[in-house]
């Protein structure tokens, strides 16, 4: 399945806008575009020994990747093969074996089945040997392990990295200079996830939405470069950006270096990777985030965020609890437990939440459509360019 050539130059809405608000849409993504495509499972130092593991959403399909004793890492659906309840929880280690916890089945960690209580008496004729957890296909790129629910994808995971190889990456996720905000970060946003992919890739607001956090930088300073169907954008104005933490831009001013693309100077590195379908990289001068984007349904998205900075420096700043609107009860950041107007919170991530929830709001009015998109890649075209990729897994006329 190839990838739209390039960004376009007039670029204009292409996806409907039941694309962003009926279940159906959402349940034809699920079959069309999550089931096809790979989805971020975690890092290679999230699985040090035999027994580690991560689950996954990935659309409907909950999925498993885990370490062998042999040292390899797998995938699998995280389904019991007795009657298919869901075999692990979380993150963690499961130890030399996986267990159901419903009727004790137990499975090597290669996924084959290893034992069945009282087999003899009530499985007669099963034959163990046939009976393995279904596989899902496991792809590792710069430290990042990916994982497709079809354990021999159409689209490998090689053809999916694409040129990506030839991207400068800042942050060596395995380098022990770098420690993991131990909180959990999860937003949960009403909005389609669609709607805040989107946001992500728009250039143009960045000037004005985020004038007083970011400050800037304005479209003509913006460039987003096409990579298969991932994207990479990079600003070409660093001295604009206010942060938290002021000296860390700095030294990355100093260490990045910079590139001309398109006759542009920009930094060594990108400042966001857009990994299709599901998959923001944020590198930033002082560490690196990590946000996947799962649907709960065609209007609310959990966000769940991961966190590396400079050894020493999570332990006071970045906590979950500090991030406006987070909820104790249920530990995920809800634009319902804001305490102050968007605007007010000085944080960039809650100024576009407040904006794709409106954004999803204006959507459900019969009144609403998209009106015309900016042009260049520092302005809207990316926009176009990641609904023609949707479109190529989910079309319109179906
Ligand atoms: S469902 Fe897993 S052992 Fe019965
Ligand atoms: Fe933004």
């Amino acid at each position: 399945m190839p990838a739209p050539a390039t960004l376009p130059d007039k670029p204009h809405q292409r996806l409907p806008g039941e694309a962003y608000t009926s279940g159906h849409w959402l349940e034809r993504e699920h079959k069309e575009l999550f089931s096809r495509t790979w989805a971020f499972a975690g890092v290679l130092t999230d699985f040090p020994e035999a027994g580690d593991f991560r689950t996954v959403q990935a659309g409907t399909h909950a999925l498993i990747v885990i370490k062998g004793s042999d040292g390899e890492l797998r995938g699998f659906h995280n389904i019991c093969r007795h009657r298919g309840t869901e075999l692990l929880e979380g993150c963690g280690n499961a130890g030399k074996t996986i267990m159901c916890p419903y009727h004790n089945w137990v499975y090597n960690l290669d996924g084959r089945l290893r034992g069945v209580p009282a087999q003899r008496e009530c499985f007669p004729d099963l034959d163990k040997k046939s009976t393995t957890l279904f596989g899902a296909a496991v792809g590792v790129f710069r430290n990042l392990v990916f994982v497709h629910p079809d354990s021999e994808p159409e689209e490998s995971f090689e053809a999916w990295v694409s040129d990506l190889e030839s991207v400068a990456w800042p942050h060596d996720l395995s380098s022990s200079d770098l420690e993991e905000n131990p909180d959990d970060i999860v937003y949960e946003i009403n909005c389609n996830w669609k709607v805040f992919a989107e946001n992500a890739l728009d250039g143009y607001h960045l000037a004005y939405l985020h004038k007083e956090t970011l400050g800037g930088p304005l479209h003509d300073k913006n460039i987003w470069e096409t990579f298969g169907r991932h994207m990479v954008w990079w600003s070409t104005e660093r001295e604009g950006v206010k942060h938290r933490i002021p000296q860390f831009v700095e030294n990355a001013a100093k260490g990045s270096g910079t590139k001309t693309v398109n006759g542009a100077t920009k930094p060594g590195y990108g400042g966001v990777y857009m990994l299709f379908p599901t998959t923001l990289l944020t590198p930033n001068p002082w560490g690196f985030s990590i946000s996947t984007m799962e649907p709960l349904n065609a209007n609310t998205t959990l966000l769940r965020v991961r966190n590396w900075a400079p050894k020493g420096w999570m332990s006071y700043t970045y906590r979950a609890k500090d991030i406006p609107g987070y909820d104790a009860d249920s530990g995920r950041i809800k634009s319902s437990h804001w305490t102050k107007h968007p605007l007010d919170t000085g944080d960039f991530q809650t100024e576009d939440i407040w904006v794709c929830e409106k954004m999803q709001r204006a959507l459900r009015s019969p009144m609403h459509q998209v009106g015309r998109l900016a042009h260049g890649s520092g302005g809207e075209a990316a926009l176009d360019f990641f609904q023609q990729c949707m479109l190529e897994f989910v079309p319109k006329s179906t």
